[in-house]
């Protein structure tokens, strides 16, 4: 069936995870820090760079994508978002930032500190602030901590110091940092709280107006999806996936409108969407062993690498340990360890089901 023909949906791409709405109800408060502390930017001023963190789904990266695009249209402060999934090595992000900042610069075969002469030869030729956001900033971490020190470092010779704002769902993920990278980068941290069933509610609402035709959508449906999002760790895109898949059941069922019954039919299928995205951000080894858990939940390390190593190859000990590392630091899988036996400790490794934050 095509869209136009849809009795119930004016525009599916309102419940995408993308889609970014026009009013981001119940963070508006979260939203003017954000930008008071980063508007500084505009009168060529140091910004104060801020750490955002809380659990996934409650709008971090969407409200600074908010004030970014407000910063564009009105401010004249140029903007960098960086997911760094997909930027984790200095060189990787520089030249991100780079060719974000519309700055000509090769892909391949050109050094770190050309980029880095590059980037500040651009920097210094526009009179507007820039500010970054490095999102998931625990991947860049994790794989490169010197990125941050070489991000930072660009200050040094520019005259309108970068703002940077770091987003994360740990709290301490600043904690081993080194103290000189950790000195210069001085955040102003704010923690987001998870959403009440009411906000929750509100907010699905919205969307709601956005992708539904009017009188599409049948009273109480929007409190299931809500209390379904907040049982399942208060993500909203849980909420927004369980009206996707609800509206293309009543399509199917070529229903007037969106029902209870086709909520309580997709309901169960709606699992935790943040774990599905890192799952899908994970790649090789890491990906394999996920691959095996999924199959062999709660086995041995020493019983994993077997298996590991009959289905995809020889690991040694140290590099199958620095990968477990990896996924255990992601909340990806747990480690459940034994009381030292006569042949030594046993540790057992499963998926984790669900995040929990503390
Ligand atoms: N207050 C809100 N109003 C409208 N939509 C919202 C609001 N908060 C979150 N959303 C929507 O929920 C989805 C998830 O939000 P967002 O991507 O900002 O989560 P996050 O806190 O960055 O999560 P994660 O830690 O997993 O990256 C997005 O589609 C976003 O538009
Ligand atoms: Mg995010």
């Amino acid at each position: 069936m095509s869209l136009e023909e849809s009795k119930i949906i004016k525009n599916e791409n309102a419940l995408s995870m993308e889609f970014m709405p026009e009013i981001l109800p119940h963070r508006e408060s979260q939203i003017q820090f954000i930008a008071k502390n980063l508007e500084p930017a505009s009168r060529g001023r140091k910004p104060q760079n801020i750490f955002i963190n809380g659990p996934p789904g409650i709008g971090k990266t969407a409200s600074v994508k908010f004030v970014f695009r407000q910063f564009e249209e009105y401010s004249g402060i140029r903007s960098v978002y960086i997911n760094t999934w997909d930027y984790s090595t200095s060189s990787a992000l520089l030249t991100k930032i780079t060719t974000e900042l519309g700055i000509f610069v090769q892909r391949r075969g050109i050094s770190k500190d050309e980029i880095i002469e590059r980037l500040v030869d651009g920097l210094k030729k526009t009179n507007k602030g820039v500010v970054i956001c490095l999102d998931e900033i625990d991947q860049l971490i994790k794989k490169d901590e010197g990125a941050l020190y070489d991000l930072l470092r660009l200050n040094q010779y520019v005259e309108n110091p970068i703002g940077i704002v770091a987003i994360s769902n740990y709290k301490d993920i600043f904690l081993n940092l080194e103290p000189r990278i950790m000195s210069s980068l001085d955040l102003e941290e704010i923690s987001f709280k998870s959403y009440t069933l009411d906000e929750m509610k509100s907010i699905l609402n919205e969307r709601c107006k956005d992708a539904f035709k009017d009188g599409a959508v049948e009273d109480g449906i929007v409190l299931l999806c809500a209390n379904h999002a907040i049982t399942r760790g208060g993500d909203v895109r849980v909420g927004l996936e369980c009206l996707r898949k609800a509206s293309r059941l009543a399509e199917d069922e070529n229903s007037e409108k969106i029902t209870i019954h086709h909520v309580k039919n997709i309901l169960f299928t709606v699992k935790s969407v943040k774990m599905n995205i890192i799952k899908g951000n994970v790649e090789g080894v890491d990906k394999n062993i996920i691959n095996i858990l999924e199959t062999k939940d709660d086995i041995t390390s020493t019983n994993l690498r077997e298996i590991y190593s009959k289905n995809y190859g020889n690991i040694s000990h140290v590099a199958f340990r620095k990968h477990l590392n990896y996924l255990k630091n992601s909340g990806i899988i747990k480690e459940r360890k034994t009381r030292e036996g006569s042949r030594g400790r046993k540790v057992y490794i499963s998926l984790v089901k669900r995040k929990v934050f503390k």
